[in-house]
C-alpha cells in the first residue's frame, strides 16, 4: 500500500498539468491541498478532480486565484491562505510558462513577462511564505525548473535562463534553510505532456524539437510521483526519467562535449532539411 503523508500543501500552477497531477497524487495519499493558479474556472475544476482523489472527505482541498508574477497579489492572497488553512508544511512552486523561439524573435515584453512569471514568481511565493513556515517549525519547499535548467539547448534563450535561475536560487536556498528545518528540492523534468507544450509549440523552432526530443517524454504522473518521492526522502535535486538522466550525466562527466556535440549535429541536420542551410 502507498505510503500516506498526511501534510498541508500549497502548489502554485495547480490547475493544470504537473501541479494538478502532484495534487491529485497527494490528495491520495492523505494531503490537505491549495491550489493558486490566475484562471477561477480552471481553479475550480481542478478542485472538484482532487477532491475526487481524497483519501478522506475530511481533507482540505481548496483554491485561491493568485499571479505569482504579481508580488502585492502574492502578498495579499498568501496572508489570505495562510490565515485561513495555516502556513503549509509543503510548498510546491509549478506555475511556470514556456518559450521557444529565435533569440531574435524575443521582444522585451516576452523576456519580461517569462521571467516574471517562472523567476520572480517563484521568489514572490518563497518570500511570501518564508516568515509562516519558519514560525512553523520547518517544512520542505519543491521548485519546479527542467533539463532546461541543465543544459543549454537550441532555441531555449529565455526559457533556459528562467529555468537556470530556478536551480541556483534552489541551490542557495538549500543551504540557506537547513537551519530552519526547511528542506529544498529542484526537480529538473525533460518534456512533459501537458498544454505548456502544445503553448510552446506555436513558436518552437525546428531545431529545438529535434533536440528536445533528445531527453525523452513524460506523462505528469511520473513527475508526480518522482515529487512524491523526492519529499518522503528530502532530495535535493530530481531528474525524472531515464534519458533524461542519462543526458545530465553525459553532460556533466564530459564536461558538455558529450552533448553539444551530437546536438550541434542535430541543429544543422534539422536546418539543412528545412532548407535552412
Ligand atoms: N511540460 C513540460 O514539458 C515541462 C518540462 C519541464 C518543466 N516544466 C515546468 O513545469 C511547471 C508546470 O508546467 P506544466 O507543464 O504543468 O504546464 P501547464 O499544464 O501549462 O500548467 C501551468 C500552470 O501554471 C499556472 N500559471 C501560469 N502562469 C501563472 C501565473 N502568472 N501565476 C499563477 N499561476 C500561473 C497555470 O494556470 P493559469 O494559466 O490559470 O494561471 C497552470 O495551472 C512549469 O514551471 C514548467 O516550466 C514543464
Amino acid at each position: 500500500m502507498a505510503r500516506t503523508i498526511n501534510k498541508l500543501v500549497y502548489i502554485t500552477g495547480g490547475s493544470s498539468g504537473i501541479g494538478l497531477e502532484t495534487a491529485r497524487l497527494l490528495a491520495s495519499r492523505g494531503c490537505s491541498v491549495v491550489l493558486f493558479a490566475r484562471g477561477r474556472e480552471g481553479l475550480e475544476t481542478a478542485c472538484a478532480d482532487v477532491r475526487a482523489n481524497a483519501a478522506s472527505p475530511s481533507q482540505r482541498v481548496d483554491a485561491l486565484p493568485m499571479d505569482v508574477g504579481d508580488d502585492s497579489d502574492v502578498r495579499e492572497k498568501i496572508k489570505r491562505a495562510v490565515d485561513r488553512f495555516g502556513a503549509p508544511d509543503i510548498l510546491i512552486n509549478s506555475a511556470g510558462i514556456g518559450t521557444g523561439d529565435y533569440f531574435e524573435n524575443i521582444t522585451f515584453d516576452r523576456f519580461d513577462r517569462a521571467m516574471k512569471t517562472n523567476v520572480y514568481g517563484t521568489r514572490n511565493v518563497i518570500s511570501a511564505l518564508l516568515p509562516s513556515m519558519k514560525l512553523k517549525g520547518g517544512g520542505h519547499i519543491v521548485n519546479i525548473s527542467s533539463v532546461a535548467g541543465l543544459i543549454g539547448m537550441f532555441g531555449y534563450t529565455l526559457y533556459c535562463a528562467t529555468k537556470y535561475a530556478i536551480v541556483g536560487m534552489s541551490e542557495c536556498l538549500r543551504s540557506e534553510l537547513k537551519r530552519h528545518n526547511i528542506a529544498v528540492t529542484v526537480v529538473c523534468p525533460p518534456e512533459v505532456v501537458t498544454r505548456f507544450v502544445e503553448e510552446e509549440a506555436k513558436t518552437m523552432p525546428p531545431e529545438s524539437r529535434a533536440v528536445k526530443n533528445l531527453a525523452g517524454l513524460l506523462e505528469p504522473r511520473d513527475v508526480a510521483r518522482a515529487i512524491v518521492k523526492a519529499i518522503r526522502r528530502k532530495r535535493f535535486l530530481v531528474i525524472p526519467g531515464l534519458s533524461a538522466k542519462f543526458l545530465i550525466f553525459l553532460h556533466r562527466i564530459s564536461n558538455g562535449l558529450l552533448t553539444r556535440r551530437p546536438s550541434d549535429l542535430v541543429v544543422s541536420l534539422t536546418a539543412w532539411r528545412a532548407g535552412k542551410r
